[in-house]
Order: C-alpha cells, then sequence, then structure tokens
C-alpha cells in the first residue's frame, strides 16, 4: 500500500483555502485524514472532496487538530499563522504557510519549486513559506532568464486580480457590476473604494512610498533567486478582473538574449508556457487563464531603451500557482522525498 500523509488546511472556507483542497483532489495528492480549519463562522460547514464531503471545524486555542497532521497548508492570514503555525510544527507537522507572516524570517524558506526548491529541505522552524502571488509568478520566470543570462535589473507592473484580496473582496466585486448594471451606485465594504470600473492601490505604510504589495515582490524576489542586491522595482495596481493576475515586466540582462532565444529558454524552462503570436492576437489572457496552472508569458520583445532589455507580459492563476497549486506543489516535492 502506498504512503498517505493526513493534511490540514487552515482557512479552508476562503479563496485560497478551497482551492487548496480542489488542487489537493485534482492532483490525487496522497492524502489520508484531511482536516478543515477556518474560524467559529464556520464550523459545521461541509466542503465537497472526493467523492464526499468533509466538516470544517473551528480552530480552537490549543491547535489540537494538529496532532497526526503531517502537513498544515495555513491560508488564514497572518495573524492566524503567527499564532498557530508554531503550534502545528510543534505538533510535527510541516507547515507550508501561504500567508506573509514568516516570508522574510531568515529561519524559514520561501519557495517556489520550479525556482530554489532545495531551500526547503533546510527548515529550522518547520515552516516553508509560500511566497506572494505576484512575486511568484515573476520568479518563475526570472529564474530561468537569470541562470542563462544574468540579469542587471527589473522593473514590473502589476495587474492584480480581485480574489487575491480573498472571497469577500469577489463577492463585493460581483455585488458591484450588479449594482452598476441596474443604476445603483456600487459601494465598498471590503476593499478601500469600488473596484468595478476602478484600479486601485495596497495601502502604503512605508516612508518611501511603496506599497506594501510592492515591498513584497522586491523583498521575496531577492530572498527566493538569492540575490540581495537585485535591482528591482515594482507598481502593483488591483484591477477589475475576478481570478489571474498579469504583469508587465521590463528585465535588463547582463548578457543580452534576442526575443527568440528568450522565447526559446522560456518555452523550455519548468512551469511556464509561451503564448505569443502577436500577428495571430495569440497572448496570455486573464479571463482564459483562470483555472490553469501554468505560468504564461507572451507579447516578448526587445526593449531598445537598455542594452540586454526585454519587455513581457507573464499572466498566472494567483489562486492557483500564486497560492494553492504553489504549496501543494512543494508538499508533492517533499512527500516523494519522504517530508
Ligand atoms: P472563515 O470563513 O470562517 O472566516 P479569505 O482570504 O478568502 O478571506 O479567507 C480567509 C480564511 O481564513 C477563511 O477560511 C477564514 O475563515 C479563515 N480565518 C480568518 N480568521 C481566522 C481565525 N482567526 N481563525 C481561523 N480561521 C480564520
Amino acid at each position: 500500500m502506498s504512503t498517505s500523509y493526513a493534511v490540514a488546511i487552515v482557512g479552508a472556507t476562503g479563496a485560497v483555502g478551497r482551492e487548496m483542497l480542489r488542487v489537493l483532489e485534482q492532483r490525487r495528492f496522497p492524502c489520508g485524514q484531511v482536516t478543515l480549519l477556518a474560524s467559529h463562522r464556520s464550523a459545521g460547514r461541509r466542503l465537497p472532496f472526493r467523492d464526499g464531503e468533509i466538516e470544517v471545524r473551528e480552530l480552537d486555542d490549543a491547535g489540537r487538530a494538529f496532532e497526526g497532521v503531517r502537513i498544515a497548508l495555513f491560508s488564514a492570514g497572518a495573524q492566524t499563522s503567527l499564532k498557530y503555525a508554531p503550534l502545528a510544527a510543534r505538533a510535527g507537522a510541516v507547515v507550508i504557510d501561504n500567508s506573509s507572516a514568516f516570508r522574510m524570517d531568515p529561519d524559514v524558506p520561501l519557495v517556489v519549486p520550479e525556482v530554489n526548491f532545495a531551500a526547503a529541505l533546510d527548515r529550522p522552524r518547520g515552516i516553508i513559506a509560500n511566497p506572494n502571488c505576484s512575486t511568484i509568478q515573476l520568479v518563475v520566470v526570472l529564474g530561468p532568464l537569470r541562470a542563462a543570462a544574468g540579469l542587471r535589473r527589473v522593473v514590473v507592473s502589476t495587474y492584480q486580480a480581485v480574489s487575491g484580496a480573498g472571497a469577500r473582496a469577489l463577492a463585493e466585486l460581483d455585488r458591484q457590476t450588479r449594482d452598476d448594471a441596474d443604476g445603483r451606485i456600487p459601494t465598498a465594504d471590503v476593499l478601500p473604494f469600488p473596484i468595478h470600473g476602478n484600479l486601485l492601490f495596497h495601502d502604503v505604510k512605508d516612508p518611501s512610498g511603496y506599497t506594501e504589495e510592492e515591498l513584497k515582490i522586491v523583498h521575496e524576489t531577492r530572498k527566493i533567486l538569492g540575490d540581495a542586491a537585485l535591482r528591482i522595482t515594482a507598481t502593483c495596481v488591483r484591477v477589475p478582473v475576478r481570478v489571474a493576475h498579469s504583469e508587465a515586466a521590463w528585465v535588463e540582462l547582463e548578457r543580452p538574449m534576442t526575443v527568440a532565444q528568450a522565447r526559446a529558454l522560456l518555452a523550455r524552462s519548468p512551469g511556464i508556457e509561451v503564448v505569443d503570436e502577436p500577428a495571430a492576437r495569440r497572448y496570455p489572457l486573464p479571463r482564459e487563464l483562470a483555472g490553469t496552472d501554468a505560468v504564461f508569458v507572451g507579447r516578448v520583445r526587445e526593449d531598445a531603451s537598455v542594452p540586454g532589455g526585454l519587455a513581457m507580459w507573464i499572466v498566472a492563476d494567483n489562486l492557483r500557482k500564486g497560492a494553492a497549486l504553489n504549496a501543494v506543489q512543494i508538499a508533492e516535492r517533499l512527500v516523494v522525498r519522504g517530508l
């Protein structure tokens, strides 16, 4: 009989948590017992899994639910992770945490399997961090470019889907769209302003004027690529798309590549699909790519304004490769090694 692993999902009722459950099922992850945890608001709710349903339990203060769990996937916000991830690790689980709580902790590896899986094997706290959604799809592309040609500088602008702000934000977008069509003025409760027909920024808490999200891209990309001095800057924008983040990225390579060479390199790199036939209007579309697993690259072209410059468009499902799928891919590779 093949080995199976008891899995817990913390935040199972959220946009990412639900996707984690789907991804485990779709990829036939060798789950033994599956424990679904959320706040008291969701206790007793039942979520479909395989041929049946699993009842959601409340995460209790003592973290008793983690007894016997081998893999704990967390996506219930940084506060919940700070409190409960160490409890789960102490109970013997490998924690894969989708929140920002531990990403910059030097004792917690920050992992995108295609780029730096080996880092996941050295985890002094028993916790592995899943990067920010926008960072993941960017580094899947930067990794092979850096390995082949060296990176001098990266400039990225994101176009981030509403589902990245959670299930309640997505419901708010849907309500605002209906209200607008019915002639009512859309109002906002979850995001600071209406997102329907609009473009928003994340909050600025840093004196530099950069948003939290922009700083995450900068610091997380440097950590994953192991290049603390990488020159990188970001502008992050929330757009009224339901699922799949898009990014316009400009890279300056140490050793210039032609567009054809870059396309060929990316097409053979793990986790990437190149969709780039400009004459046929073939390029990555977020609406079409929601629900898929790869990082899609298109519109590759020379940026003639700098030596070694390339511009491109990068799209990925933020709930899957940007969150749930990346976490499960880490777990899959750990399982192959016996954790
Ligand atoms: P609940 O649905 O019971 O509120 P999203 O990012 O889509 O908003 O989802 C957040 C997830 O985190 C949900 O599953 C939510 O559960 C869960 N969550 C939020 N706060 C807590 C908490 N204090 N303890 C456990 N789960 C929490």
